[in-house]
């Protein structure tokens, strides 16, 4: 397998609205997280992962660019960005920026000029049709409710959008739209940074005709399912990987809704002609998929082992994996498979970091930052969320009290409240009026606290990526075979990672009680050493072991 940096990394995820906000308007912003570098330097990572900090209206928090080439308002300047970017790289840090060119918002002047008249030459940059029967073209819902087709006044046609209707679609097929976005990308990548992650870039491409879409059963529109992994995603993706990122030595991750491992083995192919990992997300789906976000499964352990180790085994060579539970979309893992206690927080963390793949840790998830109670729907601030409460309701689809109780578990604001830094008033994240609520729990858990408490998660997470980068075992993490142990374990994930004679024994107690499991001999010792464990004293390794709930423990054998 080819040695490279990227493999080698672990990148951090900043959600600049919610990091700390440097002037007291209630918004996290650019010095904020120029003043925070040294905090995400003890952590010990070395890429981070901006959210998009380009020019916005905020519909969607920055995922409606409304110009690529100039900061939001409210997160300062360029001038702030570049000195952000020489303090990161100072640090050894890399800056990864997110690309979100699938869509731009209805407020960029190329969707201005596009919607103004049937012939303006940038008519054809978006996806615009006529009605079909007096209604909408075709049956597509958007992923934020309602249709994915909005009609425009003006000019009486539609246009679509997959997103909301401040967010509409560019066209791809059009070559003028692909020219603009890889000069766009090469004007960052001459600036000095070092990376994009690519939001839902697998829906660039829509399919011929756009034709109806299934319908799920009881649904009130057509599923997204045509929209991802389109006819000439990989064609656009080699283009741009010719054009721009070949010239530059920058890491890739595309954020590919309905990819299968198939499509991935293409998207994060090893000769390196589109990107170079994506994000799948069958495992973040196990709890209520995508098709029924809004529903709270029990996530079953040997589900969940079973679709990792897929991943795991089937890119193996041939491709490479991004590795996380959490993101600014998805609820806190601690709360999800966890049960909010810090054991349980260091445990998961351990199951992840220790399999092969660029691992991504999202802000507070080293202080094990949890689910927020936000209680009613007035409280949250996501479109996503606020819009699905309406629609469901008012459809008479879902009970409200009931649907709340599922947004409250998996509503994306969950991992959107301010970074908890310290007991002070708003978490010390903000001295004005946070722009979203603070999670209560700030005086149990935040950074100042773990900072002075060497058993905290937020040194456990160090630990865990010290042992990646940086000691006598990383060639083992980054590069090492993997080979699940007890599949049907109900309570314990178990695995090896072995390279060239190496090996070493992952074993991780997911529940919350003590659990008791036959270890196959040859994975039973004898042991050369402990990397890691969460509770004191590493348990003693034999054929019956017995962990107690959450426990974790990895060990040189
Ligand atoms: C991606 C982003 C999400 C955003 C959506 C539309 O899924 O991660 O936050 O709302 O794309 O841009
Ligand atoms: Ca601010």
């Amino acid at each position: 397998m080819q040695k490279v940096w990227w493999k080698e990394s672990v990148v951090y995820q900043i959600y600049p609205r919610s990091f700390c906000d440097s002037n007291g308007d209630g918004i996290g912003d650019l010095k904020g997280i120029t003043g925070k570098l040294d905090y995400v330097q003890k952590l010990g990572v070395n890429v981070i992962w901006l959210s998009p900090v380009y020019k916005s209206p905020n519909d969607d928090n920055g995922y409606d660019i409304a110009d690529y080439q100039a900061i939001m308002d409210e997160f300062g300047t360029m001038e702030d960005f570049d000195e952000l970017l020489m303090e990161a790289h100072q640090r050894g840090i890399r800056i990864v920026m997110d690309l979100v060119v699938n869509h731009t918002s209805d407020e960029h002047a190329w969707f201005v000029e596009s919607r103004s008249s049937r012939d303006n030459d940038k008519r054809d940059y978006y996806i615009w049709r006529e009605a079909r029967d007096g209604k909408e073209p075709n049956n597509w819902g958007s992923c934020f409710s309602g249709s994915a087709w909005q009609w425009d006044e003006k000019t009486q046609m539609y246009y679509l959008h997959c997103f909301s209707q401040k967010q509409p679609d560019l066209n791809w097929d059009n070559p003028v739209v692909r020219d603009k976005v890889f000069e766009m990308m090469t004007w960052w990548c001459e600036k000095g940074i070092d990376g994009f992650r690519m939001d839902v870039i697998s829906m660039i491409s829509k399919p011929e005709g756009l034709p109806d879409a299934p319908m799920a059963e009881g649904a009130l529109y057509g599923g997204c399912d045509l929209t991802c992994n389109g006819p000439h995603v990989h064609e656009y993706l080699q283009e741009m990987n010719r054009r721009v990122l070949s010239k530059y030595d920058i890491m890739t991750v595309g954020e590919t809704a309905g990819v299968t491992i198939e499509e991935a083995r293409k998207y994060a192919n090893s000769e390196g002609t589109e990107l170079n990992m994506v994000f799948q997300f069958e495992h973040v789906g196990l709890d209520g998929g995508d098709a029924d976000k809004w529903a709270k499964k029990k996530m079953s352990l040997p589900a969940l082992k079973e679709n990792l180790t897929k991943w795991q085994k089937e890119l193996a060579g041939v491709a490479w994996n991004s590795i996380f539970f959490c993101n600014h979309d998805q609820p806190r893992v601690v709360s999800r498979l966890g049960d909010n206690s810090p054991e349980s927080a260091k445990c998961i963390g351990t199951m992840l970091h220790m399999m092969q793949g660029t691992p991504y840790v999202y802000q507070g998830e080293e202080l094990g930052m949890t689910n927020c109670l936000f209680g009613p729907i007035e409280n949250y601030r996501d479109i996503e969320s606020i819009n699905a409460y309406h629609e469901l309701t008012e459809a008479g689809l879902r009970e409200p009290q009931e649907l709340l109780s599922c947004i409250a578990y998996k509503s994306r604001d969950n991992a959107r409240t301010p970074m908890q830094w310290n007991g002070s008033a708003n978490a010390g994240f903000t001295t004005g009026t946070p722009w979203i609520m603070v999670n209560p729990n700030y005086k149990e858990i935040n950074a100042e606290k773990e900072l002075a408490d060497e058993n905290s998660v937020f040194y456990y997470y160090q630990k865990l990526i010290r042992l990646r980068r940086q000691s006598e075992w990383s060639d083992v993490i980054v590069y090492g075979d993997y080979e699940l142990l007890l599949p049907q374990d109900e309570a314990v994930f178990a695995y090896t990672r072995s390279l060239e004679g190496r090996k070493l024994l992952v074993l991780c107690n997911l529940s919350d009680a003590d659990a008791e499991f036959e270890l196959p001999a040859e994975a039973a010792g004898p042991v050369k050493a402990v990397l890691i464990t969460n509770e004191g004293e590493a348990p003693v390794l034999k054929e019956r072991m017995k962990l107690k709930k959450w426990q974790c423990v990895v060990y040189e054998i």
